[in-house]
């Protein structure tokens, strides 16, 4: 299938401020200039925000990124997962037409999606609520025939039942995934044969739509408001000053506006993991100058190359004894100042292995990095 951009384009794309924050918050995840590993999530968020990937935002994350834009659009035309054309406000349903699926009906729902939404695939419905495409396999082939819609599967389906599903999509509600012929998961039809006292009444669906019906957000789009939005690398939320507050409980999806935030489980749990608060933190003990004028190769720990070093050295810091006396309030201090490498030192537990460092010991990596002679003194 040839992908190509849009032939319609809008002036510019920008970040929303919490998504701004994730972003930077994704790219420190990558060690100094590798920063264009992280070309993927951002291209995702982007596409989050908008609905789809136009040219304006590839150009924006390639900039944040460092990359030549041609490199950026070859990732977003290669991977079938991005968007190159406006999807549906409500949804974009992807009909599985592999072959479990196919013979198992899939060319009745794409019948569906031509008949209620669009004549062709990647064309929005007349209301422009929804759009369709066929996708390949999507690994639920007991389950066939089988369509993701927004975040989640909706399986065992009957034309009829795909019919209604866009019917209650556009009505507002966001309809029960999972198998949608009374199956539990992917048992038969007719009932266990074996591990026939499995106990599928502890919760009320398989764990998968459990979870999506706990999470309540098939259909919602990731906009910046699922917060924490998390690094805890560096310490501490990413942006946890603009986060707005998590709600106190998950929605069941049944029933729920297409449209309304919610806040996951996985994120409230998060919320309570997400580590320290940095806050001010307190600033460690620093030197004016290397002991006997010999600073220690600081690039000896894993994490830490030649412009970190020259960094940390510019902050007063040139031997591996200061680092293994940072108390935590220090770690965040440095973590918080470390301008372009914020939160480093967490990430890399810098503290645990300047402590073997300057006792002679040796960690893996800098055995490593001596036997295959790189970041020489
Ligand atoms: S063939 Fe449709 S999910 Fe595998």
């Amino acid at each position: 299938m040839l992908r190509r951009l849009h032939h319609e384009q809008p002036e510019s794309f920008a970040f929303t401020a919490a998504n701004q924050a994730w972003a930077e918050a994704q790219i420190t995840k990558y060690p100094e200039g590798r920063q264009a590993s992280a070309i993927i999530p951002l291209l995702w968020r982007a596409q989050e925000q908008e609905g789809w990937l136009t040219r304006p935002a590839i150009e924006a994350v390639a900039n944040m990124l460092g990359m030549a834009y041609i490199r950026a659009l070859e990732v977003a035309t290669f991977y079938f997962m991005f968007q190159l054309q406006p999807v549906g406000s409500v949804a974009h349903i992807q009909i599985c037409g592999t072959l479990s699926c196919m013979i198992c009906g899939a060319e009745d729902l794409i019948g569906v999606c031509k008949d209620k939404i669009a004549a062709k695939a990647h064309q929005l419905s007349a209301d422009g609520k929804f759009s369709w495409e066929e996708v390949e396999c999507l690994g639920s082939c007991a389950n066939a025939p089988m369509a993701q819609i927004g975040k989640d599967y909706y399986e065992d389906l009957t034309a009829e039942r795909l019919a209604e599903i866009i019917d209650e999509l556009a009505a507002g509600k966001v309809p029960v995934p999972g198998p949608q012929n009374g199956r539990y998961a992917a048992e038969p039809l007719s009932g266990l044969t074996s591990l026939t006292d499995f106990d599928s009444g502890k919760t009320q669906y398989n764990a998968s739509v459990q979870l999506a019906t706990d999470i309540g957000d098939t259909v919602k789009r990731i906009d910046g408001t699922e917060v924490p939005l998390l690094a805890p690398w560096q310490g501490k939320p990413a942006a946890a000053k603009k986060a707005a507050k998590p709600k106190a409980e998950p929605k069941p999806s049944a029933n729920v506006p297409a449209d309304e935030t919610g806040v996951t489980k996985q994120e409230a749990q998060e919320v309570s993991k997400g580590g320290p608060a940095a806050g001010e933190g307190s600033k460690p003990a620093v030197l004016t100058e290397a002991r006997d004028g010999k600073a220690d190769n600081l690039k000896m720990i894993k994490g830490v190359g030649p412009k970190l070093e020259t960094l940390l050295h510019s902050m007063g810091f040139y031997h591996f004894d200061q680092i293994a006396g940072w108390s935590a309030a220090e770690v965040a201090w440095v973590d918080e100042n470390l301008e372009g490498f914020k939160g480093r030192v967490t990430r890399d537990n810098w503290v645990e292995q300047a402590k073997l460092l300057a006792t002679g010991a040796e960690t893996e990596f800098s055995k490593k990095a001596k036997k295959d002679d790189i970041y020489k003194d």
